[in-house]
């Protein structure tokens, strides 16, 4: 038996597109199996401060091509706090609000897992992230358009690297995971890639520029935020002294990879998801994210999902697939 009458939802950590289409999908969702559903403000921030919205089907109308979070999203520190968390549960008890959506990333599990344990709320997660770092989904809400806004722009930089003969250095998104480098890199046909799960050796980067093919115009070194290398600016000044000849500049493409209308990929799969997290609540289910893993909904439990990539998506095959293809 399932006594859930009204489903909170937020948005927290960073933004990424398709969080919109996730919200409308939560709130359509609870509305279908009748349930009211309570939006909060700044993520745990509204949660502690009781910031809440009451909504319904005209509250997240037009807003599934929408970039960013109508919910507002934050960071907050308050909720890794005992006292933070308590205040936050009191709230849901005033207002009647008896289990939560939360859609974010790593940040936002981890806050998640311990209120979800500590109190008794059923809690399901979706994956909102640019980052697609999180295991028990192939791909996170965000990742698809990221990846195609880093394509387009690099694309863009090509055309003029290639007018100017220059080496360009590339560097997007990604704190811990390289997985946007990885993927966008090689959409973009970068001559090298630097991500944070594979040892960077700038000596071998050094090496695969010496021997690299002397008639390319222009070359594209994509690296992630969060490499060892220490970032584009890093890279760009050993290759600089390693190449005095070379024309070299930097591009840090920054936060226009976390906005902009969400593919329809990441649509999508926002809707579906927003729709398993509610009917994964009437289940009975807690502590876990809603994910797709080979076109299946499954349900992983936070602590699972939490900084942990599938292995698959960086294998030293893709590196070397990207190695292969800049020849
Ligand atoms: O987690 C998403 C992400 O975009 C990371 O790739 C990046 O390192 C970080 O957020 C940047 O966060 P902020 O918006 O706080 O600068």
């Amino acid at each position: 038996m399932n006594k859930i009458k009204n489903i909170g939802v937020l948005t927290s950590g960073g933004d990424s597109p398709g969080m919109n289409a996730a919200i409308r999908a939560v709130v359509r969702g609870s509305l279908y199996y009748k349930l009211e559903v309570t939006g909060i403000l700044r993520g745990y921030d509204g949660l502690i401060n009781a910031d809440f919205i009451s909504m319904d089907g005209k509250s997240v109308a037009n807003i599934i091509q929408r970039g960013g979070t109508i919910l507002k999203t934050a960071r907050c520190d308050e909720f890794r706090t005992k006292e933070g968390r308590a205040k936050a549960y009191q709230n849901l008890v005033d207002h009647k609000i008896d289990a939560l959506v939360v859609i974010g990333g790593d940040g936002t599990f981890t806050g998640a897992d311990i209120f979800s344990k500590e109190y008794d709320i059923p809690v399901v997660g979706l994956p909102g992230t640019i980052d697609n770092d999180l295991e028990g989904t192939d791909l996170t809400i965000g990742y698809d358009t990221a990846i195609n806004t880093v394509v387009n722009a690099v694309d863009k930089i090509r055309d003029t690297a290639e007018s100017h003969d220059r080496l360009f250095i590339v560097e997007v998104m990604g704190r811990d995971s390289g997985l946007i480098a990885l993927r966008s890199g090689i959409g973009v046909g970068a001559e090298a890639i630097l991500i944070p799960e594979a040892k960077t050796s700038v000596d071998e980067l050094i090496t695969r520029l010496h021997h690299g093919r002397k008639d390319k115009a222009s070359k594209i070194i994509v690296v992630a935020e969060g490499d060892e290398a220490g970032g584009a600016y890093k890279v760009g000044e050993v290759l600089k002294e390693e190449f005095p000849s070379y024309d070299i500049r930097i591009s840090v493409l920054g936060h226009i990879q976390r906005g902009g209308k969400p593919s329809c990929m990441d649509r999508v799969l926002a809707s579906r998801l927003g729709v398993a997290a509610v009917e994964g609540l009437l289940e009975g289910k807690t502590g876990v994210m809603a994910g797709q893993i080979n076109r299946e909904i499954v349900f992983t439990p936070f602590f699972k999902a939490i900084k942990h990539i599938d292995a698959a998506q960086i294998t030293p095959a893709w590196l070397r697939l990207a190695e292969i293809l800049s020849l």
